[in-house]
């Protein structure tokens, strides 16, 4: 074994911290980011103990903090190493992505490649890449290694940070995300944690002062931190478990059936710890820090691979107007014994061929690419609650649904129906049934599905972000990917960028959608782009413009609280290729005029700009849609987003802005620089009217038609929970 001293170093590069605790001191090398802001020291301290932490412009912003990893063999990777190698290089490219919020990203980096080797001869790497904002650090354990095969217990990863900073949390779990943010300084999170967990049908905290990744934190000097990981893939997820008395995040790992926390064979590396520290809040989210450490993509030919507008029988579905199953008369389901066609149906069904084909027209006259169907095969008697291994089949409709009649339809109006593969979590089930699945979807030209992952997991004892669950979610989009199919994936773990590598995971939920209706905070749509959708994409189902479930669904309770305006703004404050306008077409035929907005919006962009951000208050973004995607969702005809932008037989250089905000009231102020200097553009602005509020009047709206510039500045009043969408267009 070969460790290098102190003393023969001559690169320059070999530090002590000079940290405030000398028990703390670390010993090893140094990367700064690419503009030199900010750096991270990383090596060991003097117990061989491996450590880092972060200054920004000589600043600590994560105090030293330890590295590491307990073994379930009772061994610990965590003392009596030493560096015996470093490398340093760097990186400036830029890839495109196959959709995304803008075409060009740029990837560069600062990178630096620890070797430690403990006494007894275990190696372990630790790999930084230095961000402008932020850092990405990852364990590497090469084959030639004491270890081959061993079993994690816990990671010991630590975040230390430097004072009592906001943060805006959901409560740690194994097994869901769906849950309200809470604001709080980071000591309120114990005493808090209990108030903030919904029900759901499966949940598993671990201890109250546990947290979910992203974890957005702020300063009091204004810095925010943003804590995640990128890539997780053969390995358990993460959520962190806060050290009130030190201030430190620790990592937890979600454990298997077994309790281990991942179960390695070298050569092996983990995910990516990403910490992002940077001084506007507009910065974290167009931070493409996730993506970059992320592989390439993996897809050879994604010609197949496109954006989505849909609409969906489901919300009917969601509020208790219909119902997802076809029969009462049925105690118990067992699939190929029970004989739908013998019983009755209760007439809720909401999959029948005559609704199904209400939406199809709904969703072609109004130029949307897709229409989602819940609720159309058999089993959804008896599925919920009960863990049953054997719960669908996925192949085998409703009699009242006719499959190859409703494709046919379906296509002839230019539309693609998304299959709908609910697996209750039974993913032996799913596993078994996938490749039958998926070629059915194939024969009926199905190109995206739409998993769902409700309930406790079965193998029984598993987690959703245990370590075999993730690799199920990988399996699952692998196949999906040989068999051209896009997936959009419920409850399933949240993402961690892994999109940029199968970019036919089009989207997750992952996190408190739209199907919580009346539970949905204010102000959760202006914290999930810091949080959920670092990582990727959500299916977050905006475009709800009737509030008030008695009128959607006669009988049901509850009012959502949102404007329309506000719904009308997540089509560009939230990112993701796969959009839905969520609501009946009953309840957009009351507002024609708010709905066309969500008609001409634009899902895959050229460039987008983060005008206005602050984590739970308010979000004003600008995107130009990426033209060469615009129609191709649809068979055939134009999206109505196409027609928007060609509208006259022409190309119109076009924007959307949309603003939303949380409980309180925001002015936007949108400078309109970003248009193309010189020219005049027809502005549509759907504002919040003036009288609008999310309790009293949620759906007041107004609609004002401008001629504008780049020199223009507008001013744009969303109410509380509001928002506004604009349209920008050139003459
Ligand atoms: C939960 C999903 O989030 C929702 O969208 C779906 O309709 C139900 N599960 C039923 O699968
Ligand atoms: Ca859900």
């Amino acid at each position: 074994m070969r460790t290098l001293h102190i003393i023969f170093l001559t690169a320059g590069i070999l530090l002590l911290s000079a940290c405030s605790k000398p028990d703390k001191q670390i010993f090893g090398y140094k990367v700064a980011s690419p503009d030199g802001q900010l750096s991270v020291l990383a090596g060991t301290d003097k117990d061989g103990t491996p450590m880092y932490e972060i200054r920004n412009k000589g600043q600590l912003v994560i105090a030293p903090s330890m590295l590491g990893f307990d073994l379930t063999d009772g061994e610990a990777l965590d003392y009596d190493f030493s560096v015996t190698d470093v490398k340093f290089s760097s990186a400036d490219e830029v890839w495109q992505p196959v959709w995304g919020e803008e075409r060009d990203i740029r990837n560069r980096y600062n990178e630096m490649l620890l070797t430690l080797e403990q006494k007894g001869g275990v190696i372990m790497c630790l790999r930084f890449r230095m961000y402008n904002d932020g850092l990405g650090f990852r364990y590497e354990f090469p084959q030639e290694n004491k270890l081959r095969y061993f079993n994690i217990a816990e990671e010991r990863t630590e975040f230390a940070m430097t004072g009592d900073h906001i943060a805006w949390w959901i409560s740690g779990d194994y097994d869901t995300q769906e849950y309200n943010y809470t604001r709080s300084r980071m000591s309120e999170i114990r005493a808090r944690s209990r108030e903030t967990r919904l029900g759901n049908a499966s949940a598993t905290g671990f201890d109250d002062a546990g947290v979910q990744t992203a974890l957005q934190l702020k300063t009091d000097d204004g810095l925010y931190i943003n804590i995640h990981e990128a890539a997780v893939v053969n390995y358990p997820t993460t959520n962190l478990l806060l050290d009130e008395s030190n201030r430190i995040f620790r990592t937890w790992l979600t454990p298997d059936a077994e309790g281990v926390k991942g179960r390695m064979q070298a050569p092996c590396v983990t995910p990516w710890r990403t910490i992002m520290i940077v001084d506007d809040a507009r910065k974290v989210l167009a931070s493409r820090l996730i993506l970059n450490l992320n592989e390439p993509c993996a897809i050879e030919d994604v010609s197949w691979i496109h954006p989505v507008k849909y609409m969906g029988v489901w919300w009917e579905m969601i509020t208790g107007k219909s119902e997802w199953s076809y029969t009462w008369d049925v105690p118990s389901v067992q699939l190929g014994v029970t004989d739908y066609r013998a019983l009755e149906p209760h007439g809720k069904h909401g999959a029948t061929n005559t609704n199904v084909r209400r939406y199809i027209d709904f969703a072609a006259a109004n130029g949307f690419d897709a229409l989602l169907i819940e609720g159309w095969n058999e089993g959804w008697e008896d599925w919920f609650g009960c863990q049953k291994d054997y719960v669908f089949d996925f192949v085998t409709p409703y009699p009242d649904f006719d499959l190859p009649a409703l494709n046919k339809y379906a296509h002839e109006h230019g539309i693609r129906l998304i299959m709908h593969h609910e697996t209750s979590s039974s993913t032996v089930n799913y596993e078994r049934h996938m490749e039958a699945a998926y070629n059915l979807m194939n024969e009926y030209g199905y190109d995206a599905v739409k998993s769902g992952y409700v309930g406790n997991i079965i193998p029984y004892g598993e987690h959703h972000y245990s370590q075999p669950l993730i690799n199920h979610y990988l399996y699952a989009l692998k196949e999906a990917a040989r068999h051209h199919i896009m997936v959009n994936a419920h409850e399933a773990v949240r993402p961690t960028g892994l999109c940029r590598t199968w970019p036919n995971l089009i989207g997750n939920e992952s996190a408190m959608g739209t199907e919580y209706r009346s539970n949905i905070n204010p102000g959760h749509t202006c914290i999930l782009p810091f949080t959920r959708l670092q990582g990727g994409p959500m299916d977050y189902t905006p475009g709800i413009f009737e509030q008030d479930m008695s009128v959607t669904a006669p009988g049901q309770h509850g009012k959502m609280r949102h404007t329309i305006g506000n719904q009308l703004g997540l089509y560009v404050t939230f990112y993701s290729p796969l959009q839905m306008a969520a609501d009946l077409p009953e309840n957009y035929e009351r507002f024609p005029d708010a709905f066309q907005f969500i008609k001409d919006v634009a899902v895959d962009w050229e460039k987008s700009l983060y005008l206005e951000a602050e984590p739970g208050e308010y979000i004003v973004t600008a995107r130009k849609p990426r033209l060469e995607t615009l129609n191709s969702g649809r068979l055939s005809g134009k999206s109505s987003a196409y027609e928007f932008v060609h509208a006259g037989g022409k190309v119109h250089d076009v924007w959307f802005v949309g603003g939303v905000c949380g409980e309180q009231a925001h002015e936007a102020v949108v400078a309109l620089d970003f248009l193309t200097p010189d020219v005049e553009y027809e502005a549509v602005l759907y504002a919040d009217a003036p009288d609008a509020d999310y309790e009293t009047k949620p759906q007041a709206y107004t609609i004002t038609r401008s001629t504008v510039t780049a020199s223009d500045t507008l001013r744009i009043r969303m109410a509380r929970s509001g928002g506004f969408g604009l349209s920008l267009r050139s003459k």
